[in-house]
């Protein structure tokens, strides 16, 4: 055998020009078929058990897949007895198609007939392997004997079906699989489902669903489109059948692959929740549905809840959505860059004040609120992260408007935080920050009484406004001061000349109301210049917007005399 890369066989292209699917876009969702309780659950570790089955087949209908591979029923006791309980049960929507699968050979068709006794709806689907490989491999057999066996497979199932229907009332749909279509010349694809249509009478009333799994995902996808675009237009009848496609995803591009095969004239999608499924999974449901989601297209599936369905999914599958999945991902809805919080900041504010009626904002290309998550830390601070971040944490987690100016500094408070810790910080420990380097500033001076009034006790512009109030400096004994001036802050100025402090300049000054819980308060964020020419801040906070910014301005002058 040859050695390393060059022992490998490359997929061979078809030649297709007439291709039309790359100028093509997606403008409606597929049909969606859950293989979760079949592809996926063959692949776990510890298959479902009867009540995680039933719970996922209900998550399922909740999301609103209407038609569920809900097993192999001939293939164990356990699946048998699922599909019994499902049916006898009563757990399935009379809306929602149930899915069997079963290999074209005569005694698991008729076990699986029997196991469908008494549904409703169903989709009878059956497959045999079609590849090259697999027919020189493991059937031995020629395409004439890979045909026979599918055409065999079809007749029994054509004729159980129309008793089981005649019996029951029962509407029963086919679907055929050329298992390993993605392997298997597409001539002989075509010719093979042709036959396979023609035994099942199939026409435009009585669809077929020729499913094309790409069962082990083998090259690109704008070559596995080629294959299904070629199908398409090969098939005779093509109106009498529904194209499927059952993307695996050994290349990680199971989605990509589903993607260019709905371009290339597919109508139903074969998947999972997660990617589930044998080896690296299936094509994720999720990942493709949401995809259409964000160009404004209606995937026809409910993923307002993301998180509970992820809890569900993990705890019966007993597998782990990976924290940067698409969409699900814990961390996927969260920036810690600088640059990138920054500009999700700015998207939000620009959301909040242009009042967009669309989606415009960087580096999101979802709305978490869409998906339930809203309430998930966007932002998180670790030595990576800016001043963007910074304040877009206090802002959506505090309430705490921070004037630009104030962000360099306190964005820089945080990251040396962070740098000395070697950890992410979260939020409350930013907030921590905040309230310590800014609030609780009592020191050197601390006021002990303080108090406004109005010469005549009635609010009037022309009117003077003193201060009264006592300060301590450094823990001494308390000094009586007072003030008056134009408003309260230039009276609280004029008394602290009493105390010698002087040659500040006030530079700016905001204000806006906050929040917690039922407790309205006002905060002050002031820019002062010291005596030395540098600019400071303070925050001040209190229930009364007089004292608000008195607190600041004793906040920043205490913070100057620190530094
Ligand atoms: O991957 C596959 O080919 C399958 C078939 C049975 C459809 O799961
Ligand atoms: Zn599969």
């Amino acid at each position: 055998m040859k050695k390393g890369f060059e022992k490998y066989i490359p997929f061979e292209p078809i030649t297709f020009e007439e291709r039309t699917w790359p100028s093509k876009r997606i403008e409606k969702h597929p049909i969606w078929c859950s293989v979760d309780l079949r592809d996926g659950n063959q692949a776990l570790i510890d298959p479902m058990n009867l009540e995680e089955k039933l719970e996922m087949f209900h998550l399922l209908c909740d999301i609103g897949v209407k038609e569920i591979e809900v097993g192999f029923p001939s293939a164990s006791e356990t699946e048998y007895e699922i599909l019994r309980e499902l049916i006898e049960g009563g757990h399935i929507p009379d809306d929602v198609t149930i899915q069997v699968l079963v290999q074209a050979r005569e005694h698991l068709i008729k076990k699986t007939f029997e196991a469908i006794h008494g549904a409703k709806n169903v989709i009878v689907h059956f497959y045999n392997s079609t590849s090259t490989l697999q027919r020189k491999v493991v059937f031995k057999k020629d395409m004439a004997g890979i045909t026979e066996i599918a055409l065999e497979g079809a007749k029994l199932i054509k004729k159980l079906g129309d008793e089981a229907a005649a019996q029951t009332g029962c509407n029963i749909r086919y679907e055929y699989s050329p298992e390993s279509f993605m392997g298997t010349e597409p001539e002989f694809a075509v010719a093979i489902c042709h036959e396979v249509m023609k035994v099942m009478g199939a026409d435009e009333k009585n669809k077929i669903i020729l499913n094309l799994p790409s069962t082990v995902e083998n090259t690109t996808p704008n070559a596995f489109a080629d294959l299904v675009e070629y199908f398409c237009k090969n098939l005779p009848m093509r109106e009498a059948a529904i194209i499927s496609m059952h993307p695996h995803n050994d290349r990680g591009t199971g989605v990509a692959t589903a993607e260019l095969g709905l371009l290339a004239g597919a109508d139903r999608v074969e998947g999972t929740l997660f990617g589930n499924g044998e080896r690296t999974g299936n094509a994720d449901l999720i990942t493709l549905a949401l995809n259409m989601y964000t160009q404004a297209i209606d995937p026809g599936l409910d993923f307002s809840n993301i998180n509970k369905i992820k809890e569900v999914y993990e705890r019966t599958t007993r597998m782990q959505v990976h924290e940067r999945h698409p969409y699900a991902g814990e961390l996927v809805f969260t920036a810690f860059s600088g640059s990138h919080q920054d500009a999700i900041n700015k998207g939000e504010t620009y959301m909040r004040d242009s009042k967009s009626e669309y989606w415009e904002v960087p580096y999101l290309p979802i709305d978490p609120a869409d998906l339930g998550r809203e309430y998930e830390p966007i932002i998180r601070i670790n030595s990576q992260s800016g001043k963007g971040g910074v304040a877009f944490v206090m802002s959506t987690a505090y309430g705490y408007n921070l004037p630009k100016a104030m962000h360099p500094g306190f964005g820089k408070i945080v990251q040396d935080y962070c740098d000395a810790a070697g950890r992410e910080v979260l939020a409350n420990e930013v907030f921590d920050l905040f309230a310590q380097e800014y609030i609780n500033v009592d020191a050197p001076y601390k006021l002990v009484r303080h108090k406004f009034y109005e010469e005549s006790g009635i609010y009037d512009e022309s009117q003077k406004v003193h201060f009264e109030g006592e300060i301590k400096h450094n823990g001494q004994e308390p000094v009586e001061i007072s003030g008056t001036g134009n408003g309260p802050i230039d009276a609280f100025f004029q008394a602290l000349s009493q105390v010698d402090i002087t040659g500040y300049e006030f530079v700016n000054y905001s204000e806006h109301a906050i929040s917690v819980g039922s407790d309205a308060k006002a905060v002050s964020y002031i820019e002062l210049k010291t005596p030395k020419g540098k600019t400071v801040f303070g925050v001040g906070r209190s229930h009364n917007i007089n004292y608000a910014p008195m607190r600041g301005i004793l906040s920043a002058i205490n913070r100057s005399l620190k530094a």
